[in-house]
């Protein structure tokens, strides 16, 4: 018999439109679906301006979605109210791109690691709350000397591991990475995911990992959807994508990343132009003013839907118009 595992999470047509001055919105998530397994990296790449932290930050519920749903565990948490609903909070944690704006200044590790324990009431007394943030300290790899330092008195790598002991002290289920290594030298980025990755299987984890650099996503995630314009252009198992593409987008972003096999190396597709803005976004698919394999006409005019094409595998592109049933965008579940 085949057993499906339920998502953890499973997002519906999710929209965030920012009104601006004169009556324009900006469009920066634009009818995302997707599902994830519990304890599954996945990952969410797109270029600056993709809308990936606004997906990011819908999903762990600070900012309102302006359309579709979130559902969590099974329940529709789309409108939910974390300020009322505690347990919610806890089990969604985010860590930001940067520890050092996202930490306190002024605030001790203690404090800072610390934080939630008495809100949420995970420990009894102040005794009892430094010892759970040393044993977190000590998870992260940093020590009990660190508790009474101030953030800037840390490195970046320091400062990250703090944020990510910040988030997961709380014992959460998903946690949105929001590109957790980018502000960090190379070096200390490889430690720091090889941390994050130890403490997925120990702590029972589920990543939803944003980044927009591919070499890192191909070694950190087992699922990946590819960002556009807020839509998602290719979605599926991170290496089937890497080892063969179907939406061009993907294939440019692949053939310029790093390789590991050198021998494997392909023609660089260098993509001409700049990502369009989302405040006035192309008609038609929105990747077509980039594009190197335009069908006809019918790129410019209508925006493809996410077909399946494989197991798992969905891309938005009408190269694939006949090859399977279309869905539509924001109605599939990947
Ligand atoms: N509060 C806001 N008000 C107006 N526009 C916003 C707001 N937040 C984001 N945007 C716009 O929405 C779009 C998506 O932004 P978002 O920060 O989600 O992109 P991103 O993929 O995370 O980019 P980056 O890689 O630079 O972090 C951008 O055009 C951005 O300018
Ligand atoms: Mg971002």
């Amino acid at each position: 018999m085949i057993t499906q595992t339920k998502p953890l999470l499973e997002i519906q047509n999710l929209k965030k439109e920012f009104p601006l001055e004169e009556g324009k919105t900006v469009k920066a998530v634009d009818g995302v679906s997707l599902s994830v397994e519990k304890g599954c990296i996945f990952g969410i790449v797109g270029e600056s301006g993709s809308g990936k932290t606004t997906l990011g930050r819908m999903i762990v519920r600070l900012l309102e979605p302006s359309g579709g749903t979130i559902n969590y565990d099974g329940q529709d948490i789309s409108g939910a109210d974390l300020s009322r609903d505690k347990r919610l909070r806890r089990k969604l944690q985010l860590v930001f791109q940067d520890p050092y704006s996202s930490l306190h200044p002024r605030k001790k590790i203690k404090n800072v690691i610390g934080r939630g324990l008495r809100t949420h009431g995970l420990v009894g007394s102040e005794e009892e709350a430094v010892e759970k943030v040393v044993s977190f300290l000590s998870l992260v790899g940093m020590s009990e000397q660190h508790l009474y330092r101030y953030p800037h008195e840390l490195s970046g790598g320091q400062r990250q591991r703090v944020a990510i002991a910040r988030a997961l002290i709380l014992d959460p289920e998903l946690v949105v990475l929001d590109e957790p290594t980018s502000s960090l030298d190379v070096s200390v980025q490889a430690e720091v995911l090889k941390l994050l990755e130890s403490l997925r299987e120990r702590l029972d984890l589920t990543y939803l990992f944003i980044t927009h650099d591919l070499a890192v996503v191909r070694l950190f995630t087992e699922k990946l959807a590819i960002l556009y314009l807020g839509r998602i252009m290719e979605t599926g198992d991170t290496e089937d994508l890497f080892s063969s593409p179907l939406h061009p987008y993907t294939e440019a972003l692949i053939s310029v990343t790093p390789k590991l096999d050198p021998t494997k190396r392909g023609e660089k597709i260098i993509l001409k132009g700049e990502i369009p803005s989302p405040i006035d976004p192309p008609t038609g698919c929105p990747f077509h003013t980039r594009c190197f394999k335009k069908v006809g006409a019918i790129c410019e005019t209508s925006a493809p839907l996410l077909r399946e094409a494989g197991k798992g595998r969905f891309v938005a592109c009408h190269l694939y118009d006949n090859e399977k049933p279309a869905q539509i965008q924001g109605e599939v579940t990947p």
